[in-house]
């Protein structure tokens, strides 16, 4: 009996796997080649197994896809670890009895080592020893705005522990679009620095976006990409916020991003000629998210009699912030505790959703001159007082800006629910009116009603 079935094409990856498993972690893999192999060897015992290993995909085979659909149909409750990023767990919305674990880079061994030894309640004490890590990813996208990078960037060739690291950018220099156009298509998704100069590469980034930044707005310029910048500063914040904190550079990013997102609302009386813009943007769809939900807010705040530029300042920064610590942009759909039961995501994921307007809140507390009531906001916005979970109810001790920013952010949703198919117009206004009875939000659905078309 073995503890691990591996799925793996056979080489020196499944070799560098096993290996390292035994070495660290002292189980027994036992490796097969692809999927099929796999449930050949769990439909002859399902005991024999705590746990599969698996690339999302393997070849053109959807590996996860299948595997996945033989557990929910054998009921099986064995714990299943991914390698690679994968866009069928999200689609996917059924319960599920076992427990999904994640690890995004397919060949990051030592993150492999590490969620096994979790899995299997191994202390770190237990382990000899795992090893370091020496080179940092970074999503390929940011090298668009990048001009020069303060210090060697790497491509990764090759899998596993056969992988080299090559320099292909050294420090001053930056990436040309026809080269960097070249890496994404043929499926590049990150570049490397070497991990010891990441917080110098961040940082780097940061304050060249915040001038490009600079540059399209004092330009004026109505160019086709323009919300590009804001929406790769809002993924940056995100993705960095824990190692950086908030720096200098950070805050004046997002201070301009958030200021640009309340001047770009002021473009269209009605919500229709917005949404054209962002289509033809691409937008990622937190951006659109954020931008929707600070419109809505901006419509309901100037129909109301205390909305004043104060509040406005208030709200649209929560709106930026609010789902900051939601690493996953998908995430951001999941609106109820039955939602977020019935997505199939790993264990510390969903605990992060119960968590992450509590969380949230907790990243903003350092942001220096922080709008006043920002972080209460930021924590109840899911209409819950202490930021933990998800409620349908909304208590009276919810402020009255928490409460614009509630029905503000559920209209986006809704809106963005529509695909942006064709609008339709009288079934928000309807759910609107089912979710928010009380006359307490007449007022903020007259002023929606005004703006949805
Ligand atoms: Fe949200
Ligand atoms: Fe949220």
């Amino acid at each position: 009996m073995s503890d691990i079935l591996l799925i793996m094409p056979e080489g020196e990856t499944q070799n560098a796997f096993a290996m390292n498993i035994k070495a660290y972690l002292n189980l027994e893999t036992h490796c097969v080649n692809n999927v099929v192999e796999a449930i050949e060897e769990l439909s002859k015992d399902v005991n024999s197994f705590n746990l599969v290993i698996t690339y999302t995909e393997i070849g053109k085979e959807p590996s996860l896809k299948v595997l996945i659909e033989f557990f929910k149909d054998r009921k099986l409750k064995i714990s299943i670890l991914t390698l690679g990023e994968d866009k069928y767990v999200m689609m996917s919305n059924s319960a599920q009895e076992f427990s999904l674990y994640s690890v995004e880079e397919p060949d990051d061994l030592r993150e492999v080592l590490k969620t096994t030894a979790e899995i299997f309640n191994i202390t770190p004490r237990d382990m000899l020893k795992v090893p370091t890590s020496q080179f940092y990813p970074i999503p390929i996208e940011h090298f668009s705005t990048l001009i020069s990078t303060p210090t060697d960037v790497f491509i990764k060739i090759g899998k596993g522990d056969t992988c080299q690291y090559i320099k292909r950018i050294h420090a001053g220099e930056g990436l040309d679009e026809s080269t960097l156009e070249r890496y994404i298509s043929s499926g590049v998704m990150s570049l490397y620095v070497e991990s010891s100069n990441r917080l110098n590469f961040v940082n780097a980034l940061t304050s060249q976006l915040l001038r490009h930044l600079d540059e399209e707005i004092s330009s004026d310029n109505d160019a086709i990409n323009e919300d590009t910048i804001t929406q790769t500063i809002q993924e940056t914040v995100s993705k960095n916020i824990e190692v950086l904190g908030i720096t200098p550079d950070i805050q004046k990013i997002c201070n301009k991003s958030i200021h640009k997102m309340m001047k770009e609302g002021e473009k269209f009386p009605r919500i229709n000629g917005l949404i054209e813009r962002l289509l033809s943007n691409k937008a990622t769809f937190g951006f659109k998210h954020t931008q929707i939900t600070t419109y809505m807010a901006m419509a309901i705040l100037k129909k109301i009699d205390w909305g004043k530029e104060e509040q406005e300042k208030t709200i649209s920064f929560v709106s930026f912030f609010h789902d900051i610590s939601l690493k996953n942009d998908a995430v951001t759909m999941i609106r109820n505790e039955t939602e977020l039961n019935n997505a199939i995501l790993s264990k510390k994921d969903k605990e992060l959703v119960m968590r992450h307007a509590q969380k949230s809140a907790e990243f903003i507390h350092q942001y220096p001159h922080l709008p006043m009531g920002a972080d209460t906001i930021i924590r109840q916005h899911h209409g819950v007082l202490n930021g933990h979970g998800f409620s349908d109810t909304y208590s009276g001790n919810l402020s009255p800006l928490t409460l614009v920013f509630i029905v503000a952010e559920e209209c986006a949703h809704l809106v963005l629910k529509s695909k942006f198919e064709e609008l339709n117009r009288m079934k928000i206004l309807y759910d609107m009116e089912q979710k928010f009875k009380t006359s307490r939000f007449k007022k903020m659905l007259d002023a929606l009603d005004k703006v949805i078309e």
